[in-house]
């Protein structure tokens, strides 16, 4: 979601053009993550790194962006004076006003959460040619509360944008040539923005001429209802990749991370995805040394990977964050934590390979999105997620092709055109 919110709020910054060089700008808009603390303090690095550059040009403007702007306000100026502007999440389309007020030398600040709706105060997205995926915010909040996350704190409550507002947004990105939009949400699969849900939402995108795949991130497990798991099996443009983190296998840890699903509810979830898709090829987050884990919860949870075999995964170490209830508890001894999350990646590791492994001799649809390292090699994403590389493809990017995958790699696909 910060990608597409980058998109976003250079879109207001009306006058700027982006450079790929700190030392060639006028302001640098720096977007941040709080949901881990190393996340979070790694922008604090980053700032001290501009002060050279901001003594170099005087009228270099730095912002912080993000759920760190919302959570650290004030004491992100504090512990970085050079910082001119905070623009939380909700607020990023105030950014015009902030800017004319730091070109005044004020300081600007901004982490309300507003009355009116961001997304109609934002500036129209232009109609400029653009490359063939997207990212579409559908939803933004959480009321879930697991107790371990920030997301209901720094990005509050769950809001869905109307279907009318999503219908025109994904008809401007078809427009400028994007044929896959990922609907985006912390967590999509709540969206109520359509009378039918997201299910509904996506049967009417389905059906603008153009856009040939949808996808959406990310999921609870509580809110994957009949329709949407329906429509994975019966929406051809629905492509067969789900993320749907489980967090734990322990339903004494479930229970603690106020999860709200036992590790049997979500096992079930799966089944019924599978069987109305069953290539479906699963993504899940997990967390490992939430306090209080013992070496059972532990291997329950690498009993659920095992009985549910995922084709992509990320794994965390839990990372107490200010305000949520889990800080409140004792800390979980590093080392143990550590060697957990080996003993997790190093599983999930194989199941990725032997899933990538699994698609060779597979036909797949690539969709090309930018030019191979070598000559003539063109690299595009599979339905499933995975890059493929195609030699003498003949394809332009945009172009979507089926392909016969011969090879794979350490971390992607070798395909022949068919
Ligand atoms: N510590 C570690 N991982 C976390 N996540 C969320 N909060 C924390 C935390 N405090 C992980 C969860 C979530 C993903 C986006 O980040 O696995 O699904
Ligand atoms: Fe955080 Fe996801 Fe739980 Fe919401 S559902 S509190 S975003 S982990």
């Amino acid at each position: 979601m910060n990608v597409y919110d980058s998109e976003r709020m250079a879109e207001t910054l009306v006058g700027y053009e982006q450079t790929d060089s700190p030392d060639d700008a006028d302001m640098i808009l720096l977007n941040t993550c709080h949901i881990r603390e190393k996340a979070a303090e790694k922008i604090y690095s980053e700032l001290g790194r501009y002060r050279p550059l901001k003594d170099a040009n005087p009228d270099l403007k730095i912002g912080v962006a993000g759920c760190v702007a919302q959570a650290e306000g004030e004491e992100i100026v504090r512990r970085q004076p050079l910082v001119d502007l905070v623009v939380g999440p909700q607020s990023y389309h105030r950014l015009p006003e902030m800017e004319t007020k730091i070109q005044s030398g004020a300081r600007a600040l901004d982490f309300e959460f507003p009355e009116e709706d961001k997304f109609e105060h934002l500036a129209k997205r232009p109609k400029a040619k653009r490359g063939p995926t997207a990212f579409l915010t559908v939803q933004e909040g959480c009321d879930k509360f697991c107790a371990f996350c920030v997301v209901p704190y720094t990005r509050g409550a769950e809001l869905s944008r109307s279907a009318a507002q999503v219908m025109d947004e994904a008809r401007n990105l078809v427009e400028r040539g994007v044929r896959e939009i990922t609907l985006l949400g912390q967590n999509v699969n709540a969206y109520n923005g359509h009378p039918s849900g997201l299910a509904g939402m996506i049967w009417d995108l389905a059906a603008i001429d153009g856009l040939d795949r949808i996808r959406f991130t990310t999921s609870h497990p509580n809110d994957m209802d009949d329709a949407l798991i329906e429509a994975h099996g019966s929406c051809e443009k629905l492509m067969p990749y789900l993320h749907l983190p489980v967090q734990s296998g322990s339903d004494r840890i479930l229970k603690a991370m106020n999860r709200k699903h036992t590790a049997e509810s979500y096992v079930r979830v799966i089944e019924r995805l599978r069987t109305a898709r069953p290539d479906l090829l699963l993504s899940g987050d997990f967390i490992v040394g939430f306090p209080g884990e013992t070496d059972e919860d532990f291997e329950d949870t690498l009993a659920l990977v095992r009985e549910v075999g995922y084709g992509q995964a990320y794994s965390f170490k839990y990372s107490a964050r200010p305000g949520t209830p889990a800080a409140e508890k004792p800390n979980f001894p590093a080392d143990l934590a550590s060697e957990r999350l080996q003993r997790l990646q190093a599983l999930l590791g194989e199941q990725q390979r032997a899933t990538q492994d699994a698609m060779v001799g597979r036909e797949v649809s690539v969709l090309f999105e930018k030019p191979g390292r070598q000559d003539g090699q063109m690299v595009g994403k599979s339905e499933y997620l995975h890059a493929v590389h195609v030699a003498d493809s003949g394809a332009e990017i945009g172009d979507l092709r089926p392909v016969r995958i011969v090879e794979s790699g350490t971390n992607s696909l070798r395909g022949k055109p068919i």
